[in-house]
């Protein structure tokens, strides 16, 4: 933008198009250019002890772990199109869970965790949280305005994922928000599926958005990269923690997503369209029992999510009536265009079996038949069911075997 001094309020599509973007000062270049920096030099020592004021250790150039102008640029847009206060990098998605929740928890504190959570957040809780003297306790995604009951005294954080990973459950999260306020914690929240496109978490009561920005963010299937988002209250506690953990983002990979975010809003209306046409599709086939996918007006989640959400992704869940694991395999194996591989988000179209009754511990997943995973890309959405339809040629013939 060449005048940022004005009281424009330029939406969404604009700020991917425009924001993180200053090429008066790198020669009118459109893109900003990538700084591969460790060492950042100061010309004299009054220069350097200007940069090592406490007080602005993350707004300066100083030293590359801490930041370049190429991640920098990048926090910028990611913390204007959530509308948070503002954003930091870390090297996965993993991590932009783990030091939010280092940040906010100390020894003797309480976590409330949904169990719809993505696994290794759990493993995480399990196998390291557990270990300072944290204690965990996991609720029913959609348990609304019962989590009050669940507070504790020394609970400081409550962690939802919105819709759950594997079974896609809608949290009411206003409604978790309000309750866990009022008892004095603060509400993490992992945002992924949404992206800070179609899940505006601040004006939802989030405190902290957590992204794997290695999904849509990057949109490409070449990146793994995190990335924290925070109210004004959370930044300095969060960005804190994660330079004192060592936590940084490599320069070209935070370019990359750079370059992902200018095409997000066009990509995701994309997996959406598409998402939702598969999804149609598959809801009447015989092999079907359900679709879990919050944009299906069938689905229970359905009215929270048009509540909240600004669209759906490309990422659903499947029940199959039931079916043997051979004959789901020899399904997969039938398809063409879906590969069989971790993580979503990215250009192409994936699928994968899934256990969601496995790690749960305060709900139960009893579902009827064997559950999948497909992250619905941007192929033309006729080919993809056609490739599904031969799939199920062939989960049909394997059951009659
Ligand atoms: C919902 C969700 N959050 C976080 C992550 C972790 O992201 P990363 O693979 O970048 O560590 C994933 C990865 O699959 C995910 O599905």
């Amino acid at each position: 933008m060449k005048s940022d001094g004005g009281p424009r309020n330029y939406r969404k599509d604009t700020l991917l198009a425009h924001l993180g973007r200053h090429p008066e000062g790198q020669h009118g270049a459109v893109n900003p250019p990538v700084y591969h920096a460790s060492t950042i030099l100061s010309s004299n020592m009054a220069e350097w002890e200007k940069k090592r004021d406490p007080k602005t250790r993350f707004d300066v150039v100083r030293y590359g772990l801490l930041g370049t102008p190429t991640t920098f640029a990048l926090e910028e847009a990611l913390a204007a199109i959530e509308g948070g206060y503002r954003a930091m990098l870390m090297s996965s998605g993993l991590a932009a869970i783990t030091a939010p929740l280092q940040a906010c928890l100390k020894c003797g504190d309480h976590l409330l965790m949904v169990d719809s959570a993505y696994g290794p957040a759990r493993n995480f809780c399990e196998r390291v949280l557990t270990r300072c003297g944290i204690a965990t306790t996991y609720y029913d995604p959609l348990i609304g305005d019962g989590i009050a009951k669940l507070m504790r005294p020394n609970t400081k954080v409550v962690y939802v994922e919105s819709p759950g990973s594997l079974t896609f459950e809608v949290q009411d999260v206003p409604t978790i928000a309000a309750a866990a306020h009022e008892a004095g914690a603060k509400v993490l929240m992992d945002n992924t599926w949404a992206s800070p496109y179609l899940f505006p978490s601040f004006a939802r009561g989030v405190d902290v958005s957590i992204h794997a920005a290695t999904k849509y963010i990057v949109g490409h299937s070449d990146v793994i990269l995190g990335a924290v988002i925070t109210t004004e209250e959370m930044y300095l506690k969060v960005r804190t923690m994660a330079a004192d953990l060592g936590h940084c983002a490599a320069p070209d990979d935070a370019y990359y997503a750079l370059r992902g975010l200018r095409t997000m809003g066009v990509r995701l209306e994309r997996h959406g369209q598409n998402a939702l046409a598969v999804a149609r599709w598959l809801q009447r086939r015989p092999e079907v029992s359900r679709v879990l996918y919050p944009a299906l007006p069938e689905d229970p989640g359905h009215a929270l999510w048009k509540r909240d959400f600004l669209g759906a992704t490309g990422l659903f869940g499947v029940v199959l009536k039931p079916a043997p694991k051979e004959a789901v395999y020899a399904m997969i194996d039938a398809l063409d265009l879906f590969g069989i591989g971790s993580s979503w988000g990215g250009f192409e179209s994936l699928i994968l079996p899934t256990n969601p009754e496995r790690g749960r511990t305060a709900t139960r997943w009893n579902a009827e038949g064997p559950t999948l995973r497909l992250h619905i890309g941007l192929e033309d959405p006729q080919d993809l069911i056609e490739d599904l339809e031969r799939g199920f040629h062939r989960l049909r013939i394997a059951m009659a075997a």
